[in-house]
C-alpha cells in the first residue's frame, strides 16, 4: 500500500511544470486529509511493535517525498527562469528615459532677476503681509478718505476689523512696506519689497492676485538725479539692452510729489509702454511716520511683475501665469540652478 501510495506520487511530483500543480500534489499526499496523513492516522490501530516499524516506514516515505518536492520546486523555478531569459531581451543601446524636474515659475524666475539688478545698488529685501489695514495701506501713503484712489485700488475687504473698527483687507499694493519699514526703523532706508498684491478686477490685463516690487530711498541729500539714475540704470540691466529708450512722464500718485510714469520703447519706432510708477516721497507721508521731512527725503517706486515678466520672456496673455499648465511652465523651463531663488522665501 504504502509502496504504491510513494510510486504514484513520485510520478506526479516529476510530471509537474508549475508551482501550483505542485503544491496540489503537496496536499495530496502531505495534506491534513492527504494518503501518507491517512496512513499515519492508521498507526492507532496496530500493535505496538507494527507501529514502530511502519511508523518508521511511512516517515521515510514522508521524508523522501519532502524532498523530492523541494528539488521539483527548484527545477520548475529555473525552466521559468530560463524560459523569461530566453523570451525577454534587454537592449542596452535604448537611451534611458529623461529624468522629469520641475522648472521655475515665470513669475519666481522674473521676481529673482529683479532682485538681483536692484542688489547691485545695495538695496535690501523687505517682507510685508498679504492681510493689511486702512492706515497702512492707504491713510499713511497720504490717500485721503474720500479720495478716488481707493476706489481706483478696487479693495478685498475681510470681515475682520482693525484697531479703529475699520475693516481690514487685502493689501492693494506693496507700498504699505514703506510705511511699516519706516515706522519701525530709523532712516537712512534703502530697500525693495516684492511680494503678492490683490485686487478685486479680473479681464484680459487684470488678476485679481498679481505681484509687485517697491522701491524706497531715503536719505539726508537724496533727490531726482538719484531717483533717475537708478530707473534708468536698471530698466537697461534687467532688459540686457543698453540702448533701450526711457522717458519719464508726469503723473500724479497721493505718496510721491513730484510723480512720474516711466515709459520705454523696446525697439525704435515701437509705441511707448508704461512699465512703473515713481517720485518724490511726500513730505505728508514722511511726517505720518515721524520723519523730519526737512531732514530726510527720498524717492518711491512700484512696479508690476508681470508686466516685466511679459516684456522680457515674451508672455503675450496675463492670465497663462495662473493658469497652472504644465506644458506652458515647462516650455520656459527656467531651472532652480540658475540663481538661487530670493523671492521664493517672500512671495507669501
Ligand atoms: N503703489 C502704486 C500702485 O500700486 C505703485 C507706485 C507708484 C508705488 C509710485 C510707488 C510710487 O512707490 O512712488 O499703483
Amino acid at each position: 500500500m504504502l509502496k504504491e501510495i510513494l510510486d504514484s506520487a513520485r510520478e506526479k511530483i516529476s510530471l509537474t511544470t508549475i508551482i501550483k500543480e505542485l503544491q496540489d500534489a503537496r496536499v495530496e499526499f502531505l495534506g491534513k486529509n492527504g494518503l501518507i496523513t491517512q496512513e499515519m492516522k492508521k498507526l492507532g490501530s496496530v500493535s505496538a511493535e507494527e507501529k514502530k516499524k511502519l511508523g518508521q516506514e511511512i516517515n521515510k516515505v514522508k521524508q523522501e517525498l519532502l524532498s523530492l518536492i523541494e528539488e521539483q520546486t527548484l527545477a520548475i523555478k529555473k525552466a521559468e527562469l530560463d524560459k523569461r531569459l530566453k523570451s525577454e531581451k534587454l537592449d542596452l543601446t535604448i537611451p534611458s528615459r529623461p529624468e522629469v524636474t520641475g522648472s521655475i515659475h515665470p513669475i519666481t524666475q522674473c521676481m529673482d532677476e529683479l532682485i538681483q539688478v536692484f542688489s547691485k545698488y545695495g538695496f535690501d529685501i523687505k517682507d510685508g503681509s498679504s492681510i493689511e489695514d486702512d492706515w497702512h495701506n492707504f491713510t499713511a501713503l497720504n490717500i485721503a478718505e474720500n479720495h478716488p484712489a481707493r476706489q481706483m485700488h478696487d479693495t478685498f475687504y475681510l470681515k475682520q476689523k482693525d484697531a479703529e473698527n475699520k475693516s481690514k483687507l487685502l493689501r492693494t499694493h506693496t507700498s504699505p512696506i514703506q510705511i511699516r519699514t519706516m515706522e519701525n526703523e530709523k532712516p537712512p532706508y534703502r530697500f525693495i519689497a516684492p511680494g503678492r498684491t490683490y485686487r478685486s478686477d479680473s479681464d484680459m490685463t487684470h488678476t485679481p492676485m498679481f505681484h509687485q516690487i517697491e522701491g524706497l530711498v531715503i536719505d539726508k541729500d537724496i533727490h531726482m538725479g538719484h531717483l533717475k539714475y537708478v530707473i534708468i540704470d536698471f530698466i537697461r540691466t534687467f532688459f540686457e539692452q543698453p540702448n533701450i529708450e526711457i522717458q519719464f512722464r508726469p503723473s500724479f500718485f497721493p505718496f510721491t510729489e513730484p510723480s512720474a510714469e516711466v515709459d520705454i520703447k523696446m525697439n525704435k519706432g515701437d509705441k511707448w509702454l508704461e512699465v512703473l510708477g515713481c517720485g518724490m516721497v511726500h513730505p505728508n507721508v514722511l511726517k505720518n511716520v515721524g520723519i523730519d521731512s526737512e531732514e530726510y527725503q527720498g524717492f518711491a517706486f512700484g512696479l508690476g511683475v508681470e508686466r516685466f515678466a511679459m516684456l522680457k520672456y515674451g508672455i503675450e496673455d496675463l492670465r497663462q501665469f495662473f493658469d497652472g499648465d504644465m506644458r506652458w511652465l515647462s516650455h520656459y523651463n527656467f531651472s532652480s540652478l540658475d540663481i538661487p531663488s530670493l523671492a521664493g522665501g517672500l512671495t507669501r
